[in-house]
């Protein structure tokens, strides 16, 4: 009997994969020899052909000769850890991927391994949720194979005042992710909306578990309507979601659109943990378009009106009511009238 796998072996594996369809993809449509396979990953060639028997079980269309080696033909529009490792970029973010085609949400689960000890960077992505949790015990709208349902662990060193700009920090991220996929403006609305064209095409939901003075673990879990048919959106949300396909007029890899977020994420991560959220904030501000908006806030069962200034420096919403009081908002949901 052979011996069942290890963790480390599994990474091995799972590594020469992402290896393989990387250079599949470079080259474009081209023949890739075995043998060069076989060179690159200092595997056999009878190893070689296990790996693409398996990216073919994925659902990438694989062509195969004695001669030429092999070509890839076609990929499949799914989130698995081949195809994301492969368009990875970063260096810790999502360095362990859990992937599971239906989950009941990607942050339960997170959540679930942070505490069994999962390490920062760990990401949990689903193609579908049963249960995908929005802010406010609000539910997200999960549907298969079109959007991005993504959680990750994150083990911060800083203090857990600090935490709710972990929100502003990954709608930076995440806007300027966004942007580069549509052509239609991507802004940012507090605290956690993205929005392309002026409707919600993604969200953010971070949870998180402290000491008084210590963060254990932190969940930010990301959903972005990527190639979502608006004409499939809940009646509720008609209107007022939009995904990225409809704002561009064509499908877009979602693939992709999760490499440069969590590049751009571990970017502004790391820099917040050398500089702190200065960086963040003050990109943030050019990112949103909500100064001088007129709004109507409800923030602890208390409405309120008036203008937004911007947000301080330590992430809250400020907003000048008719008496010209600047009201602090900690929290709370943001209406423009
Ligand atoms: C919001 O706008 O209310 C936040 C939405 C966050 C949705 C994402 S989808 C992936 C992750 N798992 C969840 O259950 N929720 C977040």
């Amino acid at each position: 009997m052979s011996p069942s796998p290890t963790g480390a072996s599994l990474a091995m594996e799972s590594n020469a994969r992402q290896h393989m369809l990387r250079r599949l993809k470079k080259a474009g449509g081209g023949w890739v020899s075995g043998e060069d396979l076989s060179r690159e990953l200092r595997i056999s060639r009878t190893a070689v052909w296990k790996h693409v028997r398996s990216l073919r079980s994925e659902g990438h269309v694989i062509e195969s000769s004695t001669r030429k080696g092999y070509l890839l033909r076609q990929m499949p529009d799914r989130l698995s850890p081949s195809e994301i490792g492969a368009a990875l970029r970063s260096v810790r973010m999502g360095r362990r991927i859990v992937y599971e085609r239906q989950l009941d949400s990607t942050n339960r689960l997170a959540r679930d391994l942070a505490i069994a000890g999962a390490a920062e960077g760990t990401i949990v992505v689903a193609e579908a949720q049963t249960a995908g949790r929005g802010r406010k015990g609000r539910s997200w709208f999960s549907p298969p194979g079109s959007g991005i349902y993504l959680s990750l662990v994150l083990r911060p060193g800083f203090q857990p005042a600090e935490a709710p700009k972990t929100t502003l920090l990954a709608g930076v991220a995440l806007a300027e992710a966004l942007s580069a996929f549509v052509p239609v403006p991507v802004t940012i609305k507090w605290p956690n909306d993205i929005l392309a064209g002026g409707k919600k095409v993604a969200g953010i939901l971070v949870e998180a578990a402290a000491e008084i003075d210590a963060i254990d673990y932190m969940i930010v879990g990301i959903g972005i309507n990527v190639n979502t048919p608006p004409g499939i959106f809940p009646a509720d949300l008609r209107g007022r979601a939009t995904s990225l396909a409809a704002g561009f007029g064509r499908p877009v890899s979602r693939v992709d659109v999760l490499g440069d977020l969590l590049e751009r994420f571990e970017r502004e991560y790391d820099r917040a943990g050398r500089e702190g959220f200065g960086p963040v904030i003050r990109r943030w501000r050019e990112l949103s378009d909500m100064a001088g908006r007129r709004v109507r806030v409800h923030s602890f069962g208390r409405p309120l009106e008036g203008v937004i200034t911007g947000i301080g420096d330590d992430g809250v919403l400020l907003l000048k009511t008719a008496d010209g009081d600047v009201e602090r908002i900690i929290a709370g949901d943001v209406e423009y009238i």
